[in-house]
Parts: C-alpha cells; structure tokens; sequence
C-alpha cells in the first residue's frame, strides 16, 4: 500500500469506512465476526486509517473497532468524530460545538475504543451556534494533553476551514467526494492545497451506487439511510444509472471492477488524498484494496472525469453541510 500524508500524519491512502459495518446501510449489525475479519484483514493488506464516529450506533462502532484493534493499535491511525450527539443534554442527535461537550464526547470515544489516544478527531458537522474558535480551542487543549494528535473538519466550508485553522492547524478535512460528488474541487481542494492540509474523501463509492451492485432500492433493507437519498430515488436513480454504466466500461477495459475504478480515479487526483471506502466484507475489502495497484490511462481519467452530473441532492437536508 502506498503511503501519503494527511499534513503531518502519514496513513495507507486507502482507508476503511467502518460506519456500514454498524449503522444506516442494510446488514448494518449483523455479522460482527466478518466486520472484524474485515478489520483485520485491512490491517494485513496495508491499511492503517480507519474511520468511525461516536454517532455510528450510536456507540457500537466505536465499540467494535476498539475491539478489533486491541491487539494492534500501534499499528494503526484511528478516526472518529464528535459534535452531532448532545451530551450536555439528553444525548439525543443534534450539532453541539461547544468546549464542554467536545470534552465530555473525547473521554466516551476513548473509553469505547480502548484507547489512550485518538489519532484524527473530526468535528462531524459544524455547529452554527459555536464560532468555531471556540470548538478548535478545546481541540488544541486536547492536542496539549496527548488524548488526540490532530484534528480534523467533516463538511466545513473554506471560510470555517481557515478559521479554525488559524487557531491551530487542521490535519484533514473530510467531505464527500466521488466521481458523482464532485463539488470539493470547485473551493474545499484549492483552499486545503493553499494552507496544507489533508483530505479524506467520505462515500468514495457513492455510497455503493458507484460499484454497480445497488441498480434499484428493492435489495435494500427497510430501514437503509440511500431508500430515504435523493439519488437513489426514481428518476434520480434511473438517471444516475448512466454513470455507473461509464465506470463499467473502463473497468471492462482495464479488466477490474466499478468499485476500483472508482476508487484509482480518485487516487489519481493527488498525493493528499486519502479515500476512506466503506465496506464490512472481506472479499469487498480486498477488491477494494486492490486499486492502490491500479493505473488509468489520460484517456480514461478524461472519460471518468467527464461523467454527468448526478442527479439528485447528496442528503434530503442538506442544510448541516458546508458551514
Ligand atoms: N463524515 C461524514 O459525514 C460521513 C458520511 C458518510 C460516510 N462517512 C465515512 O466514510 C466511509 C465510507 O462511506 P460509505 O460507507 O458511506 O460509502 P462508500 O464507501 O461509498 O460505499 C459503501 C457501500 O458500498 C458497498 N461496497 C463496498 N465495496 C464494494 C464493492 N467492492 N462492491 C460492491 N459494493 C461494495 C458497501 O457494502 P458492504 O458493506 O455490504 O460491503 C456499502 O454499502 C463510512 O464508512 C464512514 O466511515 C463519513
């Protein structure tokens, strides 16, 4: 696996999204012996960031990646997220910035980690109601006191990007970003480029749709987060269907698959990216892996590049994004 750095901190560039294995996509909980074989065998492929948040359970998939790294925690870069869970209140869903909750969130994720420190802590969504001054001067304290080494913004908009960065470097920020996500190249990429910042792109799949696996809503569980996504919605979804059709004829090409298609494509748009694929199978996950390998032609980055749009917003409320 190859290796590139998040500022300062150096991780395999391909991750493991670990939220699927617990929470909103079907089969979430069912099998926790294959997700912690998948961890496991990530680990042995080269893999060393994993990403989970306390919201992903809430709780359990903390727990389950604390469980399977015990053994081998040195080995690996942990990533998880805080500020959508209210801990001064009732501990129900809602976006809480503030010091004191950014406090009380780092000692649960530790304890459910089984861990002294968190290498990557990323604030999930900005809170409109905490300058952010005030979020990343807890973080700082944090920093001063070993139980993170860097920290990091999911869906921050470059305005709160710079911000917080002023107060204390931002390791990395995670959005988004896919072959059918392309809007971080228009403002989030340049201003991460300019002050030297990492980016994880989050759903490099597109959420599964990118592999060609998801061609309706019928397999999907009841309960499954993308039944509820625009894109994954009649028209939307028939529409879309286009672009997966785009990746399977380069994968055709190339003699590979949709999913590491998408995943070199990503890889080929610079040395400070460092994708996070979902998945909680270990075939997946070795198929996945296996795009580190890959190299595209001009021509098929150009092809890939030129997919239409998607149709179909990211999130059915996409207010919480890029503040
Ligand atoms: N910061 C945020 O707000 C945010 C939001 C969403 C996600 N994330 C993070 O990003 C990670 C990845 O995103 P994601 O899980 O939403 O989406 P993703 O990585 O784009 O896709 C994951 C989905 O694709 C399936 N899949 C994976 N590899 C496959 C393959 N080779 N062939 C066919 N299907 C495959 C998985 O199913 P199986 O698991 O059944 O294999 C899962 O349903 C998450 O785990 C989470 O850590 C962060």
């Amino acid at each position: 696996m190859k290796h590139i750095s998040l500022a300062s901190l150096d991780v395999g560039r391909i991750g493991l999204g670990c939220m699927g294995m617990s929470a909103f996509y079907s089969g979430a909980g069912t099998d926790d012996a294959e997700s912690i074989r998948t961890i496991h065998r990530a680990m042995d492929l080269g893999v060393t960031l994993f990403d989970t948040a306390e919201m992903y359970g809430p709780y359990i998939n903390e727990e389950l990646l604390g469980k399977a790294l015990a053994e081998r925690r040195d080995e690996v870069v942990i990533a998880t997220k805080f500020g959508t869970i209210l801990h001064r209140g009732d501990g129900t869903r809602g976006l809480d910035g503030s010091a004191e909750n950014v406090r009380i969130a780092v000692e649960g994720s530790l304890k459910r980690l089984g861990t002294d420190r968190i290498d990557l802590y990323y604030q999930h969504r900005m809170d409109p109601d905490t300058p952010i001054e005030e979020t990343v001067g807890a973080l700082a304290e944090l920093v001063n006191e070993g139980k993170i080494i860097g920290y990091g913004l999911s869906e921050a908009a470059p305005d709160t990007i710079r911000r917080a960065h002023a107060v204390h470097p931002v390791t990395a920020v995670q959005t988004e970003y896919s072959l059918w996500s392309r809007d971080p190249e228009a403002e989030i990429l340049p201003t991460l480029r300019e002050l030297g910042i990492g980016f994880v792109p989050y759903s490099p799949l597109g959420r599964g749709f990118l592999t060609g696996a998801i061609r309706s809503v019928d397999s999907l569980d009841a309960d499954d987060f993308r039944r509820a996504n625009p894109r994954f919605e009649g028209d939307n979804l028939e529409a879309n269907l286009a672009i997966v059709d785009s990746v399977q004829a380069v994968a055709d090409e190339i003699g590979g698959t949709p999913a590491q298609v998408a995943l070199a494509w990503i890889l080929a748009q610079g040395d400070d990216i460092a994708p996070i694929p979902g998945t909680k199978r270990v075939a997946r996950l070795e198929e996945n892996v296996a795009a580190d390998a890959i190299d595209l032609t001009d021509a098929q980055l150009d092809a890939l590049s030129s997919v239409p749009s998607a149709a179909g917003d990211r999130y059915a409320d996409m207010t919480p994004l890029n503040r």
